[in-house]
């Protein structure tokens, strides 16, 4: 990883790291990879650990690298709660893992400075004893338009947030960087997982893009990554309610909008929402369309979705500007 985002500063690019689950997904994201030659981030949360159990993740990340020995893989551990997460990451052969300090083991309650340099600087150490890469997380996910945490933190929609907690603290960035030495740090600029993001087109007082130029102001040499970055496709939206879902009006990241953040430091950007949209999309469209009713091999419907994921990932690799790189 931090190789990866050393070579993306120096040619100022960043690399979507697409979250994993399952088989489709990781061919869906290779196989665009292999179309527009960018290097890839695939990575895998808790939730993907206990949803395919670890061998299997592991091995379909494995044959992604056996598949295509031509293209760059990084094999990520997203969101670990605590040291031991990042451990077991390690002996299961990641080649880089997130220890996230801005909430407690929990994952809910946000934690203190301390708390988060501690935890970090700890698993800092064991990885890079082991030639591991570490992203932090400093700030709390959320909305700046609701006043309320994200999906991240589990708050209810009454608990209003003062907005500054919702922005990384760039003295708190300095301070925690040379305190942990992490090779690339997530920041808090507005988003927030999930597909809820924000009722209406994002503006610079709720997405605060600029907020990453003074970040980045004071440190110029650091790699930022932009959790919660997916764009949430009103496409894909549409289509998943007109064949039968029931999906509330909503806005993600504009891709746009990530672009500009690439000139202030943004290296990584995590997206999983998307994806996630684009196969319930795409699965739901096959199945209700009646020339497809007496189908039933689901490799077909399988295939809709992963030529769907398959398209986002291409044309997040091109406006990123990691597609020409692997
Ligand atoms: O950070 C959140 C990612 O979207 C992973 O979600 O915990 O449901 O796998 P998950
Ligand atoms: P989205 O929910 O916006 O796709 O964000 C994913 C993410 O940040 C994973 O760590
Ligand atoms: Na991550
Ligand atoms: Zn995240």
């Amino acid at each position: 990883m931090r190789q990866l985002l050393d070579y993306a500063a120096e040619h100022q690019f960043a690399i979507p790291a697409f979250n994993v689950s399952n088989m489709e997904q990781v061919q869906a994201i290779m196989q665009a990879a292999d179309a527009v030659d960018s290097p890839v981030i695939l990575q895998g949360s808790a939730g993907s650990r206990s949803y395919a159990g670890e061998p299997f993740l592991r091995h379909l990340i494995l044959a992604a690298i056996e598949q295509y020995p031509h293209l760059p893989v990084v094999m990520h551990q997203d969101h670990g709660a605590e040291p031991a997460v990042c451990a077991r990451s390690i002996q299961s052969g990641f080649s880089s893992v997130m220890m996230d300090g801005s909430l407690m083991s929990d994952m809910k309650t946000p934690s203190s400075f301390d708390y988060n340099v501690d935890v970090t600087r700890r698993v800092v150490e064991m990885a890079h004893a082991c030639g591991v890469s570490v992203e932090g997380e400093l700030g709390c996910l959320g909305s700046l338009e609701t006043g309320m945490m994200g999906e991240e933190d589990g708050h209810g929609s009454d608990d209003k947030l003062d907005h500054s907690q919702l922005l990384t603290d760039p003295d708190e960035a300095v301070e925690f960087i040379r305190q942990t030495h992490v090779d690339a740090l997530a920041v808090a600029i507005g988003t927030s997982h999930g597909a809820y993001k924000f009722s209406k087109p994002p503006t610079a007082d709720v997405l605060a893009i600029s907020h990453l130029q003074k970040l980045q102001q004071r440190l110029p040499n650091t790699h930022f990554v932009m959790h919660g970055s997916s764009s949430v496709p009103q496409d894909w939206l549409q289509t998943i309610n007109n064949y039968g879902g029931d999906i509330a009006q909503t806005y993600g990241v504009p891709v746009d909008e990530i672009v500009s953040g690439i000139k202030f430091g943004v290296r990584k950007v995590n997206i999983d929402t998307d994806l996630r949209m684009a196969t319930t999309g795409a699965i739901r469209q096959y199945l209700g369309q009646p020339e497809h009713a007496s189908d039933f091999d689901p490799r077909k419907f399988y295939k809709a979705a992963t030529t769907a994921m398959q398209a986002i990932c291409q044309s997040r690799y091109e406006a990123f500007g990691s597609a020409g790189h692997a």
